[in-house]
């Protein structure tokens, strides 16, 4: 999920590896190191920390070997630390590796070769990689192409993303790559080459780039490079060139992290689903072992957090209830903690944290600890403050979020508390298996389904195009399309500058319906099909005082005298959000877009609130 590096030719390789973590630091990371064959070794610099702390580990500046590989560790599997960071040997020191991405079914290999004798020094799940590809190494027949077996034998055994590099004393001339859901690219010099998970970490040495596919393996020499499919059937692959300045390859040539961050969703929350859900498996969390007695002794739930953390609370509510019957309230952490909850050893407290540093957040956990609650961190970032605080954690491994406003995080987030309201289900035998299945089926057509909606982007333009220049606007839902009203409305505000309210569509003919006037916008969300009759008749009552109407729906609404509507795809009600919220990030984006703003960086907003 962080960087990678490589360097192959006839210059000193450490500077090279260097420079180019230096030109990913932006994507944010939490340990770095490099490996280099040096007098026929593997020499490892490696810590936690700065890219830049590197050049203060003794014996750096003397490398002289010309192949290497580097990496800025984004933390999945164990926390940050000198033994977890990357690059990672087997046991014998002949292979070295660096990984991006998740090994779903490490703790399965890890089993296997602990049984065949081997030891391990990190809690990561990418230090099977290099193990195996000894194994296979040793057991495989000594050819000049036994190495590229050897990596291929072990990575048909990994489940899960993965981008790799590998080098070896033994095979002293090639860096040998592959990759699945993970990028890399190799980029093509003069009698040398060079290897990156991002363009802009070697745009300085060349604009020649091979962009790897999925399942291709590169076996890469200083004047040539060997491309083979994933049953080693070597191909030839044409080069391409890139003509991107730094900062569009900064943000893989999107404008922005923000709109980054937006496209990357199906691909976070394949992260987010991993090896804990499947089709008609029991759910299954790696880091938490919550008995049934223990699940049946709670008589309520809290659930806390801030902003769009707290929104992605109100949809794992919405999960919890209907799934396990056992009720849920959802505060804002600088609330609860001044509120005095009631909380006892029957309450579950969990909270929700994409940085892991919110102080408001971190403090309400504290309070829960002191009462004698237990208390679940749901966090995207690996050793942050509020998983050391936590008794469980569980990650939305969603990768590193960098725009302000956020995005991939809300969506994991969600998807990640309905995945553990169904788990919660299964111990409880709280609703029928059948029931659950289906739900699993549709988690598991989420990333696809959102594709589909990434792919029309030009309605949604239209309507910022129309709307920008508005001061005030409205989102209306009711149930969990008002959750996610909130959250529309609260990109909004915050990236857009544009005063907005979100309100249950029922509410408001109690009061706000003073503020319709003439030309004002109202976004309505309708998805549940049990509520849009009601919200329709809402809808109707604004259109009548003059309002212009965008409504974001999953049913057949071509009847209705609506200005504008965007179709999405059908689903589940509790996971409805997270296709819904998606116009909804996209409409932000490009009323700020149209207004000239500064989408990632916001006016007044900082990332992470460590402050109260
Ligand atoms: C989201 O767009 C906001 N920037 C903000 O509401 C954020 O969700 C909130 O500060 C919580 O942050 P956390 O998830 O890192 O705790
Ligand atoms: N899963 C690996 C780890 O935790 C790689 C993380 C990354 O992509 O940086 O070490």
């Amino acid at each position: 999920m962080c960087g990678i590096v490589g360097y192959i030719g006839n210059k000193k390789a450490t500077p090279i590896l260097i420079n180019g973590l230096l030109s990913l630091e932006y994507r944010g990371y939490d340990s770095a190191g490099i490996a280099v064959l040096e007098n026929n070794k593997i020499v490892v610099m490696k810590d936690k920390g700065r890219v830049n702390n590197l050049n203060n580990i003794d014996g750096i500046n003397n490398l002289n070997g010309t192949i290497g590989i580097a990496h800025t560790r984004w933390a999945t599997h164990g926390k940050p630390s000198k033994e977890n960071s990357h690059p990672h040997l087997d046991n014998s020191n002949s292979f070295a590796v660096v990984h991006n991405g998740i090994i779903e079914n490490y703790n399965e290999l890890r089993n296997f070769l602990t049984e065949k004798g081997y030891t391990f020094i990190s809690q990561t799940d990418t230090e099977v990689i290099p193990n195996l590809i000894h194994y296979y190494y040793k057991n495989g027949i000594k050819d000049e192409n036994v190495f590229l077996r050897a990596v291929k034998s072990a990575v048909d055994d990994l489940k899960g993303s993965y981008a790799i590099e590998v080098i070896s004393p033994l095979f002293p001339n090639r860096v040998i790559v592959v990759r699945k859901d993970s990028p890399l690219v190799i980029g093509k010099g003069e009698n040398e080459n060079y290897i990156a998970s991002d363009i802009p970490a070697i745009l300085s040495h060349t604009k020649n780039f091979y962009l790897l596919d999925d399942n291709e393996y590169a076996e890469i020499y200083t004047d040539h490079i060997n491309f083979y499919d994933s049953s080693l059937v070597s191909h030839s692959k044409a080069v391409k060139n890139i003509e991107w300045d730094a900062s569009a390859a900064e943000k893989d040539g999107f404008e922005d992290y923000m709109l980054k961050e937006i496209f990357e969703q199906p691909n976070s929350i394949r992260e987010t689903i991993g090896s804990r859900l499947k089709l008609n498996e029991l759910c299954s969390f790696d880091d938490l072992d919550l008995s049934k007695e223990y699940l049946q002794s709670i008589n309520k739930i809290y659930i806390v957090a801030c902003g769009t953390a707290m929104h992605a609370g109100l949809a794992g509510k919405n999960a919890i209830e209907k799934l396990c019957r056992i009720p849920v309230t959802v505060d804002i952490a600088s609330e609860f903690r001044y509120r005095d909850p009631i909380i006892d050893d029957k309450t579950l407290c969990i909270y929700i944290s994409q940085s892991g540093e919110t102080a408001d957040t971190i403090a309400a956990l504290k309070l829960a600890k002191t009462k004698g609650a237990k208390t679940l961190a749901v966090s995207n970032v690996i050793g942050s403050s509020i998983t050391r605080e936590a008794n469980y954690t569980i990650y939305t491994h969603a990768g590193p979020e960098i725009a302000v406003a956020s995005t991939k995080a809300y969506t994991s987030q969600v998807v990640l508390l309905v995945i553990l309201a169904i788990y919660f289900a299964e111990i409880l035998n709280s609703t029928p298996a059948n029931l659950l299945n289906d739900l699993k089926a549709d988690i598991l057509d989420l990333p696809v389904k959102i594709e589909t909606i990434l792919d029309q982007l030009e309605p949604i333009k239209d309507f910022a195009k129309k709307v920008y220049t508005q001061k005030d606007m409205f989102f209306l839902g009711r149930g969990t399309d008002y959750n996610v009203a909130l959250e529309g409305s609260l990109k909004l505000k915050e990236i857009s500058y544009i005063h907005s309210e979100a309100y249950s569509a029922g509410e408001l003919k109690h009061g706000p319906i003073a503020l319709i006037e003439n030309g004002i916008t109202v976004v309505s969300i309708l998805t549940d099909p049990s509520l849009v009759e009601k919200s329709i008749s809402n809808i109707q009552e604004v259109i009548t005082r003059g309002a212009k109407t965008l409504v974001i729906t999953n049913q057949n609404l071509t009847n209705k005298h609506f200005d504008f509507v965007i179709n999405i795809p059908n689903t589940n009600p509790l996971i409805s959000p997270i296709l819904s919220v998606v116009p909804l990030q996209l409409l932000a984006y490009y009323i700020s877009k149209n207004k000239g703003l500064d989408v990632d960086k916001p006016r007044n907003l900082a990332k992470s609130v460590t402050v109260e």
